[in-house]
């Protein structure tokens, strides 16, 4: 008998291959639909790497008659804010407009199960600072209208009798898998942490704080960084809830407490043993003060417990990739 096989969308970037990793020690059989646009396919440690467009309706036939697909996990999308901002009907198309030709394709195959790749910016500005997965959504950016929107499509469909799913909502994605295999490249990174390490191992001259006067205890920002690991586990567990009959649900992806702009700083310089070239500036136009997850849903619905939720780990891990990369490390692979 064919063993059923997962479509796992986006497996060359930073968190589809974390989780495509994970998925490959555990013997699941998957086919990742890449582009190439930001991902790396030196990333794609596991499965055979088909490399195209999630939008390409007739190449997404001719997958899902090749393969006995009973799952996508879908993880391709645009991710950069500033640019959604600028450039809205680039995210719209490849975030939503080709989620929903995927979801079409998909659901005509009798797919059974999606595993949603969404964003804690559906939220918004929080007046609390905190927010649970019933806290009202109301996106400040087109990058977070376009993952709501696909959320969106997902629960309608799932009404309609099409798959059952698990959007996941991430919060502040950050870190390395340890062993050093996989890592975060992405050209031009404007996360924080990515940005800290980069300027640890003197491939940036600096790193700036975007806002000092927040109202939070050091008056910088405060945002819940899960590492990439755990993340990954939490997509491993989603599937699992889907498979053994779980109905359609919506979950925060953080550990529910926050760091601070200068916590995460003074941690990359601890793990450096040096200091950084720091850089006080205004505050980042639409930065919320606080984003921090409520995260009890996650652990009352899937068999899910995190394993690095300590922020020394997660920036040693992501400090130790920026080092292979800054070397040059054969066994690394990084932006041209
Ligand atoms: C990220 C996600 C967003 C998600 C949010 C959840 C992306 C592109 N963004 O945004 O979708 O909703 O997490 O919490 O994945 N900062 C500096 N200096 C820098 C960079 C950042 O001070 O060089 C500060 C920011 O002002 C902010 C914090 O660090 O307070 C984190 O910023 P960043 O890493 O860019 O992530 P978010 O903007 O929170």
């Amino acid at each position: 008998m064919k063993t059923k096989t997962i479509l796992l969308t986006g497996g060359a970037g930073y968190i589809g291959s974390h989780v495509l990793r994970q998925l490959g020690e555990r013997g699941e059989t998957v086919v990742t639909l890449d582009n190439l646009s930001t991902g790396f396919r030196e990333a794609v440690t596991s499965g055979e790497l088909v490399v195209g467009d999630t939008g390409d309706e007739a190449l997404l036939e001719s997958l899902f008659a090749k393969y006995d697909i009973d799952t996508v996990m879908h993880f391709a999308a645009h991710t950069v804010v500033p640019e959604s901002v600028a450039r809205p009907l680039k995210y719209y198309l490849n975030n939503t407009a080709n989620s929903r030709t995927l979801l079409d394709v998909a659901n005509r195959h009798g797919v059974r199960h999606v595993v949603f790749s969404s964003t804690a910016a559906v939220y918004g500005i929080l007046a609390t600072g905190k927010a649970d997965e019933s806290t009202e959504t109301s996106p400040i950016n087109p990058y977070g209208t376009s993952k709501l929107m696909t959320e969106w499509m997902l629960r309608d469909l799932a009404d309609a009798g099409g798959p059952s799913y698990v959007s996941l909502r991430y919060f502040n994605v950050a870190g390395c898998e340890p062993s050093g295999t996989i890592g975060q490249s992405t050209p031009n990174a404007t996360l924080l942490v990515k940005v800290a390490c980069e300027a640890a191992v003197g491939r940036r001259p600096h790193v700036s704080i975007f806002g000092t006067d927040y109202p939070t205890p050091d008056g910088t920002g405060l945002r819940d960084y899960i590492h990439v690991e755990d993340l990954a586990s939490a997509h491993l567990a989603a599937l699992d809830y889907l498979r053994g009959g779980g109905t359609s649900t919506i979950l925060n992806c953080g550990y529910g407490h926050g760091y601070s702009v200068r916590d995460v700083l003074r941690a990359v310089e601890h793990a450096n043993k040096a200091p950084l070239v720091i850089r006080e500036e205004a505050r980042r136009a639409g930065d919320p003060p606080e984003l921090v997850a409520v995260a009890d849903r996650i652990r009352q619905t899937l068999d899910w417990s995190p394993r690095f939720d300590n922020l020394d780990v997660i920036v040693e891990t992501a400090l130790a990739w920026e080092r292979k990369i800054a070397a040059r490390d054969p066994t690394a692979y990084w932006a041209a």
